[in-house]
């Protein structure tokens, strides 16, 4: 096992040179480079991230491996050869799409992610689970931003590529995506390495805060103080920096609140006055409040919940300390 992740991983580095090669110099890169250029970034942040370019060919990255010396076939397992039909021949996964390499902590290349250049479906295309990466447990730009987390007991996570990109360019170097999937407790226990804050800024649409309230769920069993960054509607980090700049974007930070007074209001907003909903968004509230290991903090934002639902504290109390049927 060990030689063949062995083996896998110099196939890995071997791609992400020949991407990055063709993004910073290679004829075959112009496109990429354009776009790149369109959204802001020059060459030193595409060797930071060791950005690349796969170039509009079938096969391209068949015949680099082979040049190599490679067995072309043994990039199959890593997704980024696919097999032919009926005796044609291996082709290339990425064509024609921006390369981000997901770097792991011991700084190896794990998987690509794929940006088409224009709106085409889909727009972001990404190695298979591997050996060498399982998605659970991977988070995007994590070894260029643990040190900053480290310093500012931080962590931001966004969902995409862009997003850590557009935060490292504007000097918030403290910030992870989770590649659009959902934030497993492996990703909590990865950020808890490096921060006890954890702020959520993912995109300000019904699927990012569906993303903030289920991360908030895996984030607090783990005692880590979560809090969410407002944006306005639409945007997501990235969007955000370009149209607004780095100041807006600081005082946006600062505006973070605890998630769960967020997770709260907006409980209380899609519940209602009635005597239902209130009694639904309290069932709801006490659920997640149970996953806070601090017995003070619960304490507190029990007695927020009974002044904001009406209800004695001393019935929330005895409801929090039975068990909780998990929510639908
Ligand atoms: N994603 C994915 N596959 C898709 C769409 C999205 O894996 N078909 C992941 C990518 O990691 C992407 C993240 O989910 O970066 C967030 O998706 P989205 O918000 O749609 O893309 P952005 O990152 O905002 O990309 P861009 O700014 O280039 O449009
Ligand atoms: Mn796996
Ligand atoms: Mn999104
Ligand atoms: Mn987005
Ligand atoms: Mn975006």
């Amino acid at each position: 096992r060990r030689e063949e992740r062995e083996r896998l991983a110099r196939i890995n580095e071997v791609a992400c040179d020949y991407y990055h090669q063709i993004l910073l110099d290679g004829p075959e890169g112009a496109a990429g480079r354009q776009y790149l250029r369109k959204r802001g970034y020059d060459g030193e942040m595409a060797r930071t991230f060791r950005l690349g370019f796969a170039p509009e060919r079938w096969d391209g990255l068949v015949e680099h491996l082979t040049r190599k010396g490679f067995d072309a076939k043994e990039a199959r397992e890593l997704g980024l050869i696919r097999p032919g039909k009926e005796g044609r021949g291996d082709y290339d996964l990425f064509r024609n799409r921006l390369l981000f390499p997901i770097i792991d902590l011991g700084g190896k290349v794990a998987a690509f992610g794929g940006r088409v250049l224009d709106d085409r479906l889909p727009k972001y295309l990404n190695s298979p689970e591997s050996p060498l990466y399982h998605k659970g447990r991977m988070l995007y730009g994590l070894a260029q931003g643990r040190e900053a987390m480290r310093k500012n007991d931080t962590a931001i996570v966004v969902e995409g590529y862009f997003d850590h990109l557009a935060l490292y360019r504007a000097g918030f170097a403290n910030a992870a995506a989770t590649c659009g999937t959902a934030l497993t407790e492996e990703h909590g226990r990865l950020l808890q390495r490096y921060a006890k804050k954890v702020l959520l800024l993912f995109d300000q649409d019904q699927a990012g805060r569906k993303a903030t309230f289920r991360a908030m769920e895996v984030l607090l069993p783990l005692g880590l103080s979560v809090a969410v960054v407002p944006l306005d509607a639409g945007e997501d980090p990235d969007s955000f920096l370009v149209k607004a700049g780095p100041n807006a974007f600081t005082e946006r930070l600062n505006q973070a609140r605890p998630v769960l007074e967020v997770y709260l209001d907006a409980l209380l907003d899609e519940q209602g006055d009635g005597i239902e909903g209130r009694a639904r968004a309290t069932e709801e509230f006490l659920a997640r409040l149970k996953l806070v290991p601090s017995e003070i903090e619960r304490g507190l934002y029990l007695r927020n919940l009974a002044q904001r639902t009406g209800l004695a504290q001393d019935l929330l109390e005895k409801k929090l300390s039975l068990p909780v049927a998990p929510s639908a």
